[in-house]
C-alpha cells in the first residue's frame, strides 16, 4: 500500500490485514515487542476542518511508532490564502515522509498524494473517512467476533463520508448493510451502479430497516461544511436512533458512533450512554487502527 485515500480503494484482504495489523499493535502497546517503523520520520496533518479524535490519535500513534509529527491547520499555512494544493505538496514532500489530510474535496487529498510522491492519508473528506471505518470493523470483530452474516444498518445521512466508506465496506466484505435515510439523503443511483453491491440496499423506513440488525451505526445529520442548513436537519425526525426504535433490532444489538454525538438528535442521551462502553472502543480504535495503516505505507 503506498497510500491511504479512500476505501473504495483497498479489497477485502487489504481491510481484513489492516484490522488484524491494528488488534497486534492494540495488543502489542507499550511493550518492548512494539514495532517503530517511523523512526527518524516527521509526518505531517494538513487540517482544513475541526478534530478530536482523528488529530489526538494521529499525533499518539506516529509518536508511538517512532516518529514525530507537526500539526498544521490550513488557516496557519499559506493554503488558506489560496496557495495550491498542488504547490503545497511539492514542497511537503521533499521535506517530510508523510502527511495525514483532512479537507473538504476528496480531489484535494488525492492531488496531494499525486503530486507530493510521499504516504498520504485521508483523514475525512465529504466523499470518505477510511480511517474510522477501520476503527468501525476492529470494533465490530472485538465486540463480535467477526461481520461476517451480520445485518449492519447506517441510518441518518445516508450520503455522507460516513455512510460511503460503509457501502465500499460491505462491497468488499459482504456483510449485509442497509441504508436508511430520508430520500433526499440516500445515495444516487448512478453512484450505487458504479458501486454494484447487491448486499447493500436502501429504504426511507427506519422501522423496516432495524428489523433483526446486529449493528446499529448512525452519525451526525449535518456533517461538517453543513452547519445550518436546518431544512436538511428537518428530515431527519424519524430516522433518530432511540429505544423505540431499537425494539426491532436483535436483542444483543451494538450500536456504534463515530462521535462526535449530538444528543437528541440521531442519537438519544440514555442510548449513547447505555452503548458509551462501546462507542468510546471504538474512538479507542482510531489509534490502533490509524497506526496500522501508518506502518503498511510507511517507506
Ligand atoms: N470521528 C472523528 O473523526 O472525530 P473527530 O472529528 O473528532 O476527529
Ligand atoms: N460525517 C461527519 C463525520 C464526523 C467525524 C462529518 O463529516 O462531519
Amino acid at each position: 500500500m503506498q497510500h491511504l485515500l479512500s476505501i473504495e480503494e483497498l479489497n477485502a484482504s487489504k481491510l481484513e490485514q489492516l484490522i488484524d495489523s491494528a488488534a497486534a499493535l492494540k495488543a502489542s502497546r507499550g511493550s518492548g515487542a512494539h514495532p517503530k517503523p517511523l523512526a527518524n520520520q516527521t509526518w505531517a496533518m494538513i487540517f482544513t476542518k475541526s478534530s478530536t479524535r482523528t488529530r489526538v490519535s494521529f499525533e499518539v500513534g506516529v509518536r508511538e511508532l517512532g516518529g514525530s509529527i507537526m500539526f498544521l491547520s490550513s488557516n496557519d499555512i499559506q493554503l488558506g490564502r489560496g496557495e495550491p494544493i498542488k504547490d503545497t505538496a511539492r514542497v511537503l514532500g521533499r521535506m517530510v515522509h508523510g502527511c495525514i489530510i483532512r479537507t473538504f474535496a476528496q480531489q484535494d487529498v488525492d492531488d496531494f498524494a499525486t503530486y507530493s510522491n510521499i504516504p498520504t492519508i485521508n483523514a475525512l473528506t465529504d466523499e470518505e473517512h477510511p480511517c474510522q471505518i477501520l476503527a468501525d470493523l476492529l470494533t465490530v470483530k472485538e465486540k463480535l467476533g467477526t461481520w461476517v452474516g451480520k445485518k449492519v444498518v447506517f441510518i441518518g445521512d445516508g450520503d455522507n463520508n460516513m455512510s460511503c466508506s460503509w457501502i465500499w465496506a460491505a462491497k468488499y466484505l459482504g456483510f449485509e448493510l442497509v441504508v436508511a435515510a430520508p430520500e433526499a439523503c440516500l445515495p444516487p443511483t448512478e453512484w450505487m451502479n458504479l458501486v454494484d453491491a447487491p448486499n447493500v440496499s436502501l429504504t426511507s423506513d427506519p422501522v423496516a430497516a432495524m428489523q433483526d440488525a446486529d449493528i446499529i451505526n448512525t452519525d451526525v445529520w449535518l456533517s461538517m461544511g453543513q452547519e445550518g442548513q436546518s431544512e436538511k436537519e428537518a428530515l431527519f425526525g424519524a430516522y433518530q436512533v432511540n429505544a423505540e426504535l431499537l425494539k426491532n433490532a436483535k436483542e444483543d444489538h451494538i450500536v456504534l458512533h463515530c462521535l462526535p454525538a449530538y444528543r437528541d438528535k440521531e442519537i438519544t442521551e440514555d442510548i449513547l450512554e447505555l452503548h458509551a462502553d462501546t462507542i468510546f472502543q471504538q474512538a479507542e480504535n482510531r489509534l490502533h487502527a490509524q497506526k496500522a495503516v501508518l506502518a503498511a505505507i510507511a517507506k
